[in-house]
């Protein structure tokens, strides 16, 4: 295994902070529940996990001499959130393409959250009105033409950063930060619960947590729970990109299936709607941590660690930690949900 050839750009304070969510374990019955914040462990722009992805793709887009990130999500995308502000961090212009990724119809669905920030941040920001999808997008091809048309130099971000090639490595960094921690604090995660969408936060944590295991034996889960409810796209996703970390960082095996588990059930019916389930998880969070999740990820996959707690899928005497990746921004773009 080796990680460390690969360069890595800083943009985090340090470690994410674990948390130890006391009062929904109590409230549950067990397991113990500690959460990881990324949403609070960068200064750009209320940070969030594609941070960590884009720590190791920032040495690419230094080497290539590129003047313009180009990227692509929904109109509350975090990612071209954080595009945006890793542009801004490093002098470079950002042209993002914003699709109407969800059907809902909140008037100010496509000004305020995330895109207000990325446009506050210079971004140049253009609506488009296809619908959802995680693959490689004409509007964005496009848009890099365009780039290239007006004499500048491109440089291609997918959605969720997750096609690039080094798109897994922010994550398989952070499960031995993950490693690091519990030593310090003297405990074993046995199950990790985390968002999936893209698929390269949850792949970068299998090939990170693969090479772990190698090295001391222990044996983890590391649950995706699906959210964007296309989830024969997102486990294709997550088993390719997994599958490609895992050589990045030479793991020296192929990946078991048992390693990529993306579970559904909490997704609903589409992408970014959300469900019972995913307003009752955002509220105990905010009322019994205040602990803020947003109704298209991570009130998604909070629902999916309650229920599997709750029916002992995760056996009560287990030491789970919940990947907080961020999103709260979009929540203002849903106000309609608590009126
Ligand atoms: C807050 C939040 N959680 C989870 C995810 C899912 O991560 P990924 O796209 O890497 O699967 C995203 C981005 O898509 C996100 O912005």
């Amino acid at each position: 295994m080796n990680i460390e050839q690969h360069p890595r750009y800083p943009l985090t304070f340090g470690p994410s902070p674990l948390q130890h969510l006391k009062r929904l374990t109590q409230h549950l019955g067990g397991a113990e529940i500690w959460a990881k914040r990324e949403d609070v462990s960068s200064g750009l722009a209320y940070g969030g996990n594609k941070i960590r992805k884009l720590e190791y793709i920032v040495p690419d887009i230094l080497a290539s001499g590129a003047d313009t990130l180009v990227s692509i999500g929904g109109y509350q995308s975090n990612h071209t959130r954080q595009v945006a502000a890793v542009a801004a961090h490093l002098g470079l212009k950002a042209r993002l393409v914003q699709e109407k990724w969800v059907p809902w119809d909140d008037p100010t669905n496509d000004r305020v959250g995330n895109i207000l920030l990325s446009r506050m941040m210079g971004a140049d920001s253009r609506l488009d009105d296809a619908g959802f999808d995680i693959g490689i997008r004409d509007s964005w091809k496009e848009a890099l033409a365009e780039v290239e048309d007006a004499g500048g130099t491109p440089y291609p971000i997918p959605a969720g950063a997750s096609e690039h090639r080094l798109g897994g490595l922010g994550f398989a960094n952070w499960a031995f930060e993950v490693a690091a921690q519990e030593k310090e604090l003297g405990l074993t995660f046995d199950t990790i619960v985390v968002c999936t969408v893209t698929g390269s936060t949850h792949a970068g944590m299998i090939a990170g947590f693969a090479a772990l295991e190698d090295l001391t034996g222990v044996r983890r889960r590391i649950l995706g729970i699906d959210a964007s409810a296309t989830l024969a796209k997102t486990r294709d996703q997550v088993a390719r990109i997994a599958r490609n970390t895992a050589a990045l960082i030479e793991l020296g095996r192929d990946l078991r299936d048992d390693e990529i588990q993306v579970l559904e059930g909490w997704a609903g019916e589409l992408y970014g709607l959300p469900v019972d389930s995913t307003m009752e998880a955002m509220a105990l969070g905010a009322q019994l941590e205040a602990m803020i999740t947003d109704p298209v990820y991570e009130g998604k996959s909070l629902a999916g660690l309650i229920d599997l707690v709750s029916s002992g899928d995760i056996p009560k005497d287990s030491t789970v930690l919940y990947a907080h990746l961020g999103g709260q921004p979009a929540i203002n773009a849903y106000h309609s949900l608590w009126p």
